[in-house]
Parts: structure tokens; sequence; C-alpha cells
């Protein structure tokens, strides 16, 4: 006979395995319907090779490292990875058919979860209303991204990302696009700072204000870069974190923009947010418009280089000239015009090459899988 204890732990332990086993199922059931409904911006994660050098790359760095000192590779508009012609199309009963082609608003062509196993740790992301006006989701411009996927889902993502990836941090650069037709209101704000100050969210984002801390502070979570200002939001909700980018300090297309984001302790950042390339006549074509991008980005580089390595830079190498006849896209800016011209992505690659080893801060790429090695090359890898 065994002891009392024995015999009731004999008839309670199936029991409780039988639980904690249909409780695991219904957790991974619930997974897989929000990374389902996340896919047409997350993607689908197929997971890293042994010999990826990009999958975990922070790993490699110590825990002390200051972000600021760092090389992080981004992408520019990244949600557009997926707005082909086809998908465009697909959405015509929402954006109407009075919408420019969809290779104006294309930015990028592998997923989110690509996006981060190749190696890619700041993401460029602007929310608007959904079709209803009722949950937040993914916009360029006039493009509406996913009218089903909801900014919560593609957080979800990143969080089941990270705890697959402890040792990485990623930096989510978060505005309001306007021009999408959806109303800017009180409710749009308050979905935002709930989403934002939930428990879950407040585990998986750095919650320190007004700075930016070191590697250790940030592995296996989310930081924000906080690009959208709160109009009509009562000061009393007031758990806001994250590094302050006010859209009215960050200067429309400019090539050399300074952001004091915390005046007490006098951080600031240096940014290169220069896009279209507007001061060319119409006509100038690919290779000159690529040549004037590609100078402002070199320009913000060499600074990167040499000045303030206690602060943050951040370059956008991303662009486009749609004014222009034919219009320069994003991917014309990036990969050149497909003959003779390259595009600003293969020039960069042998400068960063050179200057390998020296802190180059963010640079945010369109098309970054590209042109091989570049992600490599800003990471200095
Ligand atoms: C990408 O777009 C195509 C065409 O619109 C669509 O069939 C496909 O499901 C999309 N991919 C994902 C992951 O949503
Ligand atoms: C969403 O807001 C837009 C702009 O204010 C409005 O035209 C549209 O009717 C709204 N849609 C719904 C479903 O309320
Ligand atoms: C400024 O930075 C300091 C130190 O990093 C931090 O304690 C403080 O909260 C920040 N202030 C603001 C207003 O963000
Ligand atoms: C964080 O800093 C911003 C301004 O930089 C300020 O508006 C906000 O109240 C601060 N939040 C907290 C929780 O201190
Ligand atoms: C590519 O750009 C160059 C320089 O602007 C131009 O001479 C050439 O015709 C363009 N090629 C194509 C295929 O557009
Ligand atoms: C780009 O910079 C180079 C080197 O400073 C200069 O020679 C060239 O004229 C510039 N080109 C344009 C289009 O700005
Ligand atoms: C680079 O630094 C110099 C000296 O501080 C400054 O005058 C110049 O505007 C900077 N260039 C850019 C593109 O920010």
């Amino acid at each position: 006979m065994f002891p009392p204890t024995f015999r009731i732990l004999a008839f309670v332990l199936p029991v409780l395995i039988t639980a904690t086993t249909t409780q695991q199922f219904l957790a991974n059931a619930a997974l897989a319907d929000i990374l389902a409904r996340g896919a047409p911006i997350l993607g689908f994660d197929t997971g890293c090779s042994q010999t990826s050098k990009t999958c975990d790359w922070m790993r490699n760095y110590p825990d002390s490292t200051k972000l600021v000192h760092m090389n992080l590779p981004g992408t520019h508009d990244s949600a557009t990875w997926n707005y082909t012609q086809v998908t465009q199309d697909s959405l015509f009963r929402y954006t109407g058919t009075d919408i420019p082609p969809a290779e104006i608003f294309q930015c990028q062509d592998k997923s989110f979860f690509d996006m981060l196993n190749l190696g890619i740790r700041v993401f460029d992301l602007r929310f608007a209303y959904n079709p209803g006006n009722d949950t937040l989701g993914f916009h360029h411009s006039q493009a509406l991204l996913a009218p089903t996927t909801t900014v919560e889902d593609v957080w979800f993502g990143f969080y089941h990302w990270l705890e697959q990836h402890p040792t990485e941090a990623v930096l989510i650069s978060l505005n309001y696009e306007s021009g999408t037709g959806t109303p800017r209101d009180l409710k749009l704000e308050q979905d935002i700072y709930d989403i934002m100050s939930s428990d879950l969210a407040s585990q998986y984002w750095v919650q320190t204000n007004g700075s930016l801390g070191t590697l250790g502070e940030a592995r296996g979570k989310l930081t924000l870069l906080r690009r959208y200002d709160y109009e009509f939001l009562p000061a009393s909700e007031s758990k806001r974190f994250g590094i302050p980018f006010s859209p009215s300090a960050w200067t429309d297309n400019s090539p050399s923009i300074t952001i004091v984001y915390n005046t007490s302790a006098q951080q600031k950042a240096f940014i290169e947010d220069y896009y279209e390339t507007n001061g060319l006549p119409i006509g100038a074509g690919a290779a000159e418009n690529i040549q004037w991008k590609y100078n402002a980005t070199m320009a913000h580089l060499l600074n990167a280089t040499t000045q303030n390595p206690d602060q943050l830079y951040i370059t956008f190498a991303s662009s486009e000239h749609d004014e222009d006849v034919p219009p320069e896209t994003p991917r014309i800016q990036a990969l050149g015009n497909g003959t003779d011209t390259p595009g600003v992505n293969q020039k960069l690659l042998p400068w960063l090459q050179e200057h390998k080893g020296k802190r180059f801060g963010i640079i945010m790429l369109d098309f970054f899988d590209s042109v091989p090695g570049l992600v490599e090359a800003v990471i200095g890898l």
C-alpha cells in the first residue's frame, strides 16, 4: 500500500497533466490564430539556418554596449513588403482605384520574420485606423497595407520572435500616418495608448522615457522611437515611454535634422531623412537622382563616423522621386534602373566595407536584401 499522500497524488497527477496540456494546447491555438491574422505584415517564421550570422548577431556584443554606439540595420516603411500590384488591386474596395501604382509605395520585399532573421533590428511603422475606424492597422500614405491585421497582432509577432531570440533587441519607430482618409481623433489616441500601456506591452517594451540605454537593458524587448504626439489624450494618461520624436521637430524631407530628445541629459539625435530628391529638374533621370541621395547619405554617414560618439545617428538611405518623368520609385533609387545605373544600395556597400569598425548608427534601407552582404556590412560582421 502507498501512504495516503501518494495515493492522492496518483489520482490527481493525471488530471493536472491533462489540464496543463489542454491549457498549453489552448495557448498555442490562440497564438497561431493571432499570428495568422498578423501574417500579411509579419509573414511566416521559417527559422534560421545553423550557419546564419545575422539571426542572433547581437549575442556577440556585451550587455554594457550602448545602443548609440551600435550599428543597427533598419528597414524604411517596413510594412510595405507585400504591397505588390496584386495586393493593391485586391484592396481597391477600400482604397478606390484612384491611387498611384503599387510600385510608388512598395519599399521592401521580405516579411518581418525574414527581416528579423536576416539581422534587421529597426522597423519603421505607420499606424492609422483600419477600414471601419475600429481597430488600428498599418498604412503607407493612401496605401492600406492589410485591412484585417491589427497593431496588436504585429506586436505579438515581435514578442513571439523575441522569446525565441532573447539576446536580440529591436527598435520600433512608430508614426501616425496621415493622408489615409481615416479620422485622427481622441479614440485613436486612446487606442494606441491602451495598446502601448497594457500589462502585456509593459513586459515587452523598454519602459524608460527619453533615454536610450544599453544593449543589456534592451535585449528580448522592443524599444520605442515615438514619432507621434498625443494631441487629444488627457495628460492624466501619463504612461508615455520611449524616445520622443515629435513630428513637429522632425523636419520633412531634410538632409540634416537635429532633435534634442532629452534636454536635461542633452541627448540628441542627428537624422538624415531626405527622401524625395525634389531639387532636381523633371527628366533628370535615375543616375542623377540616385547620386543626390547617395551624397546626402554619405554626408550624414561621414558625420556618424567622426562626430558625437555618444549621440544617436539615424541615416535613411531610402528615397524616391515620384514627380520625375519617368518616376524614380523606391526600388529604382535603392537598386538602380536595372541596366547601367547602380542604386544607392550598391554604391553604399563598398563604402561601408571600407569603413568597417566605425560607428554608423542606425541605417534605414529600402530593399535591403537585394544587394548581398549589405546588412552584414552595416552591422560590421
Ligand atoms: C502577399 O500578397 C499576395 C497577393 O496579394 C497574397 O496572395 C499573399 O497571401 C500575401 N502574403 C501574405 C503572407 O499575406
Ligand atoms: C471612417 O472615417 C471616415 C473619415 O472620417 C468616414 O468617411 C467613414 O465613414 C468612417 N467609416 C466608418 C465605418 O465609420
Ligand atoms: C532624461 O534622461 C535621464 C537620464 O538618462 C532620465 O532619467 C530622464 O527621465 C530623461 N528625461 C526625460 C524628460 O525624458
Ligand atoms: C516622458 O517624457 C515626455 C516628454 O519628453 C513627457 O511628455 C512624458 O510625460 C514623460 N512620461 C513620463 C512617464 O515621465
Ligand atoms: C537608366 O538610367 C540612365 C541614367 O539616367 C539612363 O541613361 C538609362 O536610359 C536608364 N535605363 C533605363 C532602362 O531606364
Ligand atoms: C556628389 O558629391 C560628389 C563628391 O563630393 C560631387 O563631386 C558631386 O558633384 C555630387 N553630385 C551631386 C549630384 O550632388
Ligand atoms: C556634418 O557636421 C558638420 C559639422 O558639425 C555640419 O556642419 C554638417 O551640417 C553636418 N552634415 C550633415 C549632413 O548633417
